[in-house]
This record gives C-alpha cells, sequence and structure tokens, in this order.
C-alpha cells in the first residue's frame, strides 16, 4: 500500500496485514490488522509517528524512499508491533531521534537494543515544533501498557492514539466509513487488548475529552473522523450498564455437560434473560471476550478429565480473569462420572472478576431431574439478579 495523505504535510504509512490471523500468538484476527504509522512534515522538521510490526517492514521501508531526511521517531509505545522496526528506521536515517515517555525508554532499550543516546524523553504536555505544526505529547498510561502517550497536533485537529480507540481490521479503505463490521472490531479490539484496564480508560477519556479533535489516527484500523461516535464507543464498552444477558461458555465429551447447557439456555431465555453461548472446541475466543464486555452473568460449563476441568475450560477461565471484565454474576456446570475437582480448579481460575459465585451446578453422569431442577434454580437466580440491579 502506497502512503495516502490525510492533510497536507500529513501522510498515513504503513502496513496492511490482510492475512495475519493471530496476535501476540494468542488472540484471533478474522478480519487481519494494520500497523499504521503516520508522517508529520513542519516547515523545518520531519517527524514520523510509530513505526510497523518488523515482519512487513519492506511495506514502511519503500513508502519512506520519498523522506530524504528524517528529524523525529515517536513511539507512542514500547510494544513491538509498533516499535519493532524503529532500529531499521534509525539505520536508515542516522540523523534522526527517537522520542518517547520515559517509561517507554527502558523498553526500547531493553526490547529492541536501541542506543540510549539516541532517545529523547518526553513528559506530558511536552511540545516539539516541526515549524507550522506542532507534535503536543499526551500520556495515556494503561491503554494499553503503562507507557503509553498519544500525540495531538492542534493545528490539525488530529490526535494519534497509537492502540487506544484502534481496531483490528484490515480493510483498503483510509477512513472508518461507519459499517457494523468495523463497531464489531472495534469491539472485539476493546475487549482483548482494553477491557483489562477500564477504569483507566475512562480516566484517558476524560482527558482527551479536553482536546478539540476532528480525526483519531489509531495505530490499528481505520482513521476516524467522527472522534464522539469512538469514544462513545469506548465509554460504553468500558462503564456503561451491564446487559441482561449470560455469557455460557462450554466443552462437552459425551453430551452431559451439553444437556446442562441446553437446560439452562431454555430456562434462561424462559426467563428473559438472553444467552451468548459458545461451544468452546469449534469457538473465536474473540467471540468469547466481546460477550464479556457487558455480559452481566459468566456461567462456565465443563465435564470433568482426569479428576479436573476439560483444558478447554480452563483455558476460557483464564482468559476471562486476565480480561477482568466487569461481570457481576458467575457460576460453573459440570458433570463428572466417579469424582474429580472441576468446579474449584474452575472456581480458582477465575479470582480477579469481582463477581458474586452462585451456587454451582454439579451432576453425576447424565443429568437427572434433580440436577435439571437445580438449573432451573440457577437461572431462577440469575433472573432475580438481574432484576435487581435493573437489566430486565
Ligand atoms: Fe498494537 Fe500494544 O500494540
Amino acid at each position: 500500500m502506497r502512503a495516502r495523505q490525510i492533510r497536507e504535510g500529513i501522510f498515513w504509512m504503513g502496513a496492511v496485514d490482510w492475512d495475519r490471523r493471530l496476535f501476540d500468538s494468542l488472540i484471533p484476527l478474522p478480519d487481519g490488522t494494520s500497523y499504521n504509522a503516520y508522517l508529520v512534515r513542519g516547515s523545518s522538521k520531519t517527524a514520523l509517528l510509530d513505526t510497523v510490526d518488523p515482519s512487513v517492514y519492506y511495506q514502511l521501508d519503500a513508502q519512506l524512499a520519498s523522506v530524504e531526511h528524517l528529524d523525529y521517531v515517536v513511539a507512542h509505545h514500547g510494544e513491538q508491533d509498533h516499535s519493532g522496526s524503529i532500529p531499521a528506521v534509525l539505520a536508515r536515517y542516522p540523523e534522526a531521534s527517537v522520542v518517547c515517555s520515559p517509561k517507554c525508554k527502558p523498553m526500547l532499550i531493553d526490547l529492541l537494543h536501541v542506543a540510549e543516546e539516541r532517545i529523547v524523553v518526553v513528559d506530558d504536555g511536552d511540545t516539539i515544533d516541526l515549524g507550522g505544526r506542532t507534535l503536543k505529547f499526551v500520556h495515556a498510561p494503561w491503554v494499553h501498557w503503562p507507557e503509553t502517550m498519544l500525540t495531538y497536533v492542534p493545528e490539525d485537529k488530529i490526535l494519534f492514539t497509537c492502540d487506544f480507540l484502534g481496531s483490528h481490521l484490515a480493510t483498503s479503505e483510509l477512513y472508518s466509513t461507519g459499517r457494523p463490521r468495523e463497531r464489531e472490531a472495534a469491539k472485539r479490539y476493546f475487549a482483548e487488548i482494553m477491557m483489562p484496564f477500564s477504569n483507566l480508560i475512562v480516566k484517558n477519556l476524560d482527558k482527551i475529552d479536553g482536546l478539540d479533535v476532528d480525526v483519531v489516527a489509531p495505530s490499528h484500523g481505520p482513521v476516524v473522523s467522527d472522534p464522539g461516535y469512538i469514544t462513545g464507543c469506548y465509554r460504553e464498552w468500558s462503564a456503561g450498564p451491564m446487559r441482561n444477558k449470560v455469557c455460557l461458555p462450554y466443552v462437552s465429551m459425551h453430551g452431559s455437560t451439553r444437556v446442562m447447557v441446553d437446560a439452562l439456555v431454555s430456562a434462561l431465555v424462559g426467563r428473559g434473560v438472553a444467552v451468548e453461548r459458545f461451544e468452546l472446541t469449534g469457538s473465536d475466543l474473540g467471540n468469547v471476550a466481546m460477550s464479556l464486555v457487558d455480559a452481566a452473568t459468566v456461567v462456565i460449563g465443563t465435564p470433568t478429565v482426569l479428576g479436573g476441568a476439560h483444558p478447554a475450560a480452563a483455558h476460557v477461565a483464564l482468559l476471562a480473569n486476565a480480561l477482568r471484565p466487569r461481570t457481576k454474576f458467575v457460576s460453573v456446570m459440570c458433570s463428572y462420572s466417579w469424582g474429580g475437582r472441576a468446579v474449584e480448579q474452575i472456581s480458582g481460575l477465575i479470582g480477579n472478576l469481582r463477581a458474586e459465585v452462585l451456587e454451582p451446578v454439579v451432576c453425576k453422569g447424565l443429568p437427572r431431574s434433580q440436577d435439571l431442577q437445580a438449573i432451573e434454580r440457577l437461572a431462577d437466580q440469575i433472573a432475580q439478579k438481574h432484576r435487581e440491579l435493573g437489566l430486565a
């Protein structure tokens, strides 16, 4: 992809990674992603904001053929999908300095072996004059690493937000078009990357509310020309009301757990509670993560394998624990044949969830009438709890 102009003297650069299907060797990327860098020219100085994942540096390298001189490489964030090509850019431009936050400096040294003498540290609110164009640095810790900062160009009302307000979406469009697919990509991205820091997201949203912004230019996904739309989405996802909904990830080996899940789904729907059900051997965990953003209750279903929880159920429990959703209630449904500690294992894996634990349902073999009654009671309790929160 060639460089594309956003304003006179400001260009999108970077790479669209259409074929990438996994991020951090963990996160599914059904729609690919992009690594956006931006070239900002003033009358006297030129800056490159972020770089790209080293695997696709060749794309940025080709775009830089038209840039004879570079004064600054701004590193908003130490993670290598944006910082990883800084050494290559510095080699290409021996005159350039890297500009970053104080917490980012040791990361660039440790992760990329950037020479310390080439790094310039900037504090929150510091500015660099490019000549008729200003880079104003806005520290935004924990969106999603501690060192993250943003850059605001007041003359053009553009906020370069790095990971913040981005989305994993490979597209030929430079700008967001408002299609539902883009909202889903942004929500998936929020769920997988930002959700653990919801409280800090709100603080950083408040901070950028004070800026006059026409364009949000993130480091993944399309540029957003309606900043209020994406910041509104982030406010909803990080602090909005939970939904009258149960997220129900499960796995079943011989059908007993599936019978329990079928019974719970039927019981919940009959009580007016929505259910998002995920069979874990065939589900995209990104969809589970999206469900966790606003599901008031999570119920994990697992059979017993070699005395414990099924590894797929343990995996989703670990993931939920890491993502720290704002879930209000949590429970486990388990079947077993000759004993085991599946419920205790799952419960021990979700300690980060500040949720009320509802009585688990444990069933020996194929559910009997008393087990189905216990599931009805769990559904009753969930519906009642949701009503008490005003969700129903
Ligand atoms: Fe897109 Fe945290 O890197």
